[in-house]
């Protein structure tokens, strides 16, 4: 029979036990250590069997007390075994994923970011333009690129015959329903005063942008489709004066309150007066140099005083009304504005050109 001090023996090789297990299962560190650390603890033979076996020799009430902690020794020793399980377990299981990864990164290196598109510079000065004007009060109008030869020509006091009519000029359109020639694309935008007079709404105050297009070899100044805007004011009193005031007002806005304009005596069939407008160069700033062929001035578009004659093919009262028009190259306008050596390049489409003007305006 063992006696009490024997039962106290026992209760310290368990707190050892324990004592013991606890050192060990902090050590281990693979799945195989931790089967071995249970065999020798848990297994047959192994620390809890042989201390267990010693409840025979105890008293019934030290068989109890020693029967239980035996329980709490085991309980203790399993889930230390189960927790340790699941974290090795999880370890192992990331440290596969890891050596079996396979790195998709790499491939991305070939698969280049989409780049933001933007405006095309001519369309980014269109819509300048277009918030100068509408600031001084102008409605924007568009109309049709294919024009009757009455609207382009005719109607502006451009009869048959005048140079500005030659063949040479116009992109005429073969079309079933008409004779030749009878429809082109336009040559300019100025076939827009005629459809707005003819729309019978006054006082007018319109610009009109749009594509023109003229049989020109493309050189550093001309492409055969370029761009204007086309102003138009119709209203009782409109004098000359505010056709100047219109353009200074405009050009300063535009290029900045260093350039100036001035008007020059010209010839249109459709106005009366006529004037050419200029600009300080925007390379020289009026100094004198190549691109102003050393006079300081730049032309930049035409304009004048609605051609009664005009008025009168729309039927309008040119005894009551009078009224200015203007238009000029966007294209050319852009080209001053950023010193662009060759217009070609509006056309080329090469983003190199254009992602430099992401948005400069
Ligand atoms: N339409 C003319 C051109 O293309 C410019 C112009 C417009 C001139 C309006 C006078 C008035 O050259």
């Amino acid at each position: 029979m063992l006696n009490n001090e024997d039962l106290g023996s026992l209760l310290r090789r368990c707190d050892e036990i324990e004592e013991s297990f606890c050192v060990e299962i902090d050590a281990v560190s693979t799945l195989e250590e931790l089967v071995e650390l249970e065999r020798r603890f848990l297994g047959k033979g192994g620390e809890i069997s042989s201390v267990s076996r010693q409840i025979a020799g105890l008293e019934s009430d030290d068989k109890r007390t020693f029967g239980q902690r035996i329980g709490s020794l085991r309980q203790r020793i399993e889930d230390g075994v189960s927790q340790s399980k699941i974290e090795l377990e999880a370890e192992e299981t990331s440290k596969r994923e890891e050596q079996e990864a396979v790195d998709l990164t790499q491939y991305l290196v070939f698969i280049d970011t989409p780049k933001l598109g933007s405006l095309h510079l001519v369309t980014q000065a269109k819509q300048e333009l277009e918030d100068i004007f509408v600031g001084m009060g102008y409605q924007v109008a568009e109309g049709p690129e294919v024009e009757t030869e009455w609207h382009n020509f005719e109607a502006l006091n451009i009869p048959k015959f005048h140079p500005a009519r030659d063949g040479q000029d116009s992109f005429f359109i073969d079309h079933p329903d008409g004779d030749y020639g009878s429809l082109l694309l336009r040559t300019h935008t100025s076939p827009m005063q005629v459809r707005l007079m003819q729309s019978g709404e006054l006082p007018i105050y319109a610009v009109i942008p749009g594509k023109v297009f003229r049989r020109d070899t493309p050189d550093a100044r001309h492409t055969p489709n370029f761009h204007q805007i086309e102003g138009l004011v119709v209203d009782k009193g409109i004098t000359m004066g505010h056709l100047s005031g219109t353009v200074g007002a405009f050009t300063k806005a535009y290029f900045g309150s260093n350039i100036e304009a001035r008007l020059r005596p010209a010839y249109f069939p459709f106005t009366e007066p006529s004037a050419e407008f200029e600009i300080t160069c925007t390379v020289c700033l009026g100094e004198g140099c190549r691109t102003c062929s050393s006079t300081g001035w730049i032309e930049l578009g035409g304009c004048g005083m609605v051609h009664p004659n005009v008025f009168s093919a729309v039927g309008i009262d040119p005894e009551t009304y009078t009224g200015f028009a203007f238009g000029f190259g966007i294209d050319r306008l852009v080209q001053m504005k950023y010193a662009i050596s060759d217009m070609r390049v509006f056309l080329d489409n090469d983003v190199r050109f254009l992602s430099q003007f992401k948005g400069v305006q």
